[in-house]
C-alpha cells in the first residue's frame, strides 16, 4: 500500500479523523477530514462524537483546545515539537500579573495561548471572532494577548480600551510582510485586492484592502468579484485559495512567509502517528476544566 492508501486503512481501523489548519501544505490538507482556521477547528473538535481518535495537524496549543473539549477521546499530533511561539511568549503568570496591575479589566486571550494560559482568561478568541469577542462581554477595559497587532487591529473597531498583554507580543511570520513589498505589488497588479491578517504590522494593515483571518479570506474570495489576489498571511494559505478557486489568481505577498513549525508535520509521520498512537496531547485535569470554561463561551458567542 502507498503511504495515503494506508493512512486511509489505519484511519478506518482505528475509527479516526484527520484535522488540518488552513497553514498545512497541500498534502496534508488533502489527506485531512477537515481543514479550517483555528475557530473552525475549535468548534468541529467540540461537534466530534463519532471518532474515537483525533490526529491534529496544527500547532500544539489547537491539539490542547481539542483535547480540552474531548476529555475521554485520544488527541494526537505527529510531532511534539510542533509548538507556536507566539503561544509561548504569554504564560499564567504573566497573565495574573497584569490581572493584578489592571483590577478591572476582562483578559481576551487569543486562542495561541498555553493552556495554563487559557485558565486565567475569561474568555478566549482567534483571529476570525476577536472584535465580536470583546463587544459580548461588560468590561470596558480589556487585557488583549498575546498578539499585539491583532490588539491593535481590534483597539481600532472597538469603543473599549484595548491593553496588549504582553506589550510585544508578535507572530514571527506574519511580522515579515513589510509595506515595501505592497507598494511594488499594487504597482505590479493594479486590479488585484490586498487581503492581510490581522497579526501584520499596524502599516500593512492600513494599506490592504481588506483585513482578515484566513477563513475570512476563503469566504472574501469566493463571494468577491475580483480575480487576483495578494495574499499576507501563511504561504500555504494560497494552496488552499488555489485549490477551492481555480478560476482565480493568487499572489503570495512573501513566499518565505512560511510558519515552520507548521511544516513539521508529514505524510510519513501522520502515517507513523495513526499506527503508534503517539503522540498523545495530555492537559492537566485542573488546568483543563478551568481553560474549558473561556473556550466554551468563546464558541457561545461564535454560534
Ligand atoms: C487562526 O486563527 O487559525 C490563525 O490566526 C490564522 C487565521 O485563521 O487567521
Amino acid at each position: 500500500l502507498s503511504d495515503l492508501q494506508e493512512i486511509e486503512r489505519l484511519k478506518k481501523e482505528k475509527n479516526a479523523i484527520i484535522l488540518a489548519h488552513n497553514y498545512q501544505t497541500g498534502d496534508i490538507q488533502e489527506i485531512a477530514d477537515f481543514v479550517g482556521d483555528s475557530l473552525e477547528l475549535c468548534i468541529k473538535a467540540s461537534e466530534i462524537d463519532e471518532s474515537d481518535i483525533v490526529v491534529f495537524c496544527g500547532v500544539d496549543f489547537m491539539a490542547e483546545t481539542a483535547a480540552i473539549l474531548n476529555p475521554n477521546k485520544k488527541i494526537l499530533i505527529p510531532d511534539t515539537q510542533a509548538k507556536c511561539p507566539m503561544a509561548c511568549m504569554l504564560n499564567a503568570k504573566d497573565v495574573k500579573k497584569f490581572k493584578k496591575m489592571y483590577p478591572d479589566t476582562a483578559a481576551v486571550l487569543y486562542v495561541n495561548t498555553l493552556a495554563e494560559a487559557k485558565a486565567e482568561a475569561e474568555i478566549l478568541c482567534t483571529s476570525s471572532n476577536a472584535v465580536k469577542v470583546v463587544e459580548s462581554i461588560p468590561q470596558e477595559k480589556i487585557l488583549f494577548g498575546p498578539d499585539r497587532n491583532l490588539a491593535w487591529y481590534v483597539s481600532k473597531k472597538v469603543n473599549k480600551e484595548i491593553i496588549p498583554m504582553p506589550s510585544q507580543g508578535y507572530c514571527y511570520v506574519h511580522k515579515l510582510f513589510d509595506l515595501g513589498d505592497l507598494h511594488f505589488l499594487r504597482s505590479k497588479y493594479h486590479d488585484a485586492e490586498i487581503l492581510v491578517h490581522p497579526e501584520c504590522d499596524p502599516e500593512v494593515q492600513n494599506f490592504a484592502d481588506n483585513v482578515l483571518s484566513t477563513g475570512g479570506m476563503i469566504h472574501h474570495v469566493a463571494r468577491s468579484p475580483k480575480k487576483t489576489f495578494i495574499i499576507c498571511t501563511e504561504v500555504d494559505m494560497v494552496t488552499r485559495l488555489k485549490r477551492e478557486n481555480p478560476d482565480k489568481t493568487f499572489i503570495p505577498a512573501l513566499n518565505d512567509a512560511i510558519c515552520e513549525n507548521m511544516k513539521l508535520y508529514t505524510i510519513g509521520n501522520v502515517k507513523n502517528c495513526l499506527l503508534t498512537g503517539e503522540y498523545v496531547v495530555e492537559v492537566d485535569k485542573n488546568i483543563a476544566e478551568k481553560a474549558k470554561v473561556a473556550i466554551k463561551r468563546m464558541i457561545e458567542v461564535s454560534k
